[in-house]
């Protein structure tokens, strides 16, 4: 991979990936985004994988697609390149996956960092839509991500003024789990992916699906989609052996099945 760092264990069942254009603060062009969702197929399948951290560097997370490699295109060349059939692959991504954000999470960069389930930032992490200052708008679901994150009028004052906010008023306004010191971030983003990867892969797997629901679907059908997955949970040995544990007082065992 030309501009993405992949670590599989960076801790016990967490992975990193680094995007790894510093130069061009990781600006995601084609490339880059291919690397992305190749690497987290690949991690998906791998089963002492049970969280991924994604991360950028300290000046930033990512600033955006890459502007010089969009100029000259035109719609049809923008339809035919088709770069959001990559995006819905990388949302569709089943294990958790937790951003660790620094300085820059601007345009694409911001909505990549949305895909994410939850976000550890850093306190100079700074999010923005932009796009509206190039004469576009957000396209990798900035405008309906954000809304549903933080609500309708935050999400118009970013999309239709460009600025940014930072990451205190991202974690006041919802669209970050927690800010600390910048020398902190990354290990902060393991600590919240260590305890996710002592629970049970099977169960983690059914609640994020049921999660995502929420924001993809209305409330009948997700609460449909909570109550099958949370019957499927009864039929994994890692349920039995979760509530054994329990009535045994000691630590439970999980097999991922
Ligand atoms: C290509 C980029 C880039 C980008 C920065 N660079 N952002 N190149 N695409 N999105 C390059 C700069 O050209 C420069 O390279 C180098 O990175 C450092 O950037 P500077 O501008 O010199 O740094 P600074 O003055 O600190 O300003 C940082 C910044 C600014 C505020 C982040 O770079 C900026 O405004 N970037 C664009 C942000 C943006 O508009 N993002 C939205 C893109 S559209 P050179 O070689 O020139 O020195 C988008 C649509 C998404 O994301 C649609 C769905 C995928």
């Amino acid at each position: 991979m030309e501009f993405l760092l992949l670590t599989p264990q960076a801790r016990p069942g967490v992975a990193l990936l680094q995007l790894n254009r510093p130069k061009e603060l990781n600006a995601l062009n084609r490339q880059l985004m291919l690397e992305i969702r190749d690497a987290l197929q690949q991690l998906d399948e791998d089963e002492t994988v049970r969280v991924v951290v994604i991360t950028g560097n300290e000046r930033a997370f990512a600033a955006g697609a890459d502007i010089k490699q969009m100029a000259d295109k035109t719609a049809i060349d923008m339809l035919i390149i088709d770069q959001f059939s990559t995006w819905e692959q990388i949302r569709r991504f089943k294990k958790p996956l937790i951003g660790a954000v620094s300085g820059f999470a601007l345009g694409g960069g911001c909505e990549l960092a949305m895909t994410c389930d939850m976000l550890v930032a850093s306190e100079t992490a700074q999010f923005g839509q932009p796009e509206i200052r190039l004469g576009t708008m957000p396209g990798g679901g900035g405008t309906q991500r954000l809304a549903r994150a933080v609500g309708k009028a935050k999400a118009m004052e970013m999309v239709l003024t460009g600025e940014f906010i930072s990451a205190e008023e991202a974690r006041r306004v919802g669209l970050v789990n927690r800010v600390v010191p910048v020398g902190q971030y990354l290990e902060e983003a393991y600590r919240l992916a260590a305890s996710v990867a002592a629970m049970s892969p099977v169960a983690v797997r059914l609640a994020k699906d049921a999660v995502n629901r929420a924001f993809e679907t209305h409330l009948e059908e997700g609460l449909h989609l909570e109550r099958r997955n949370y019957y499927l949970s009864f039929a994994s040995e890692d349920r039995k052996e979760g509530m054994a544990a329990f009535v045994e007082k000691r630590k439970p065992e999980w097999k991922g099945r």
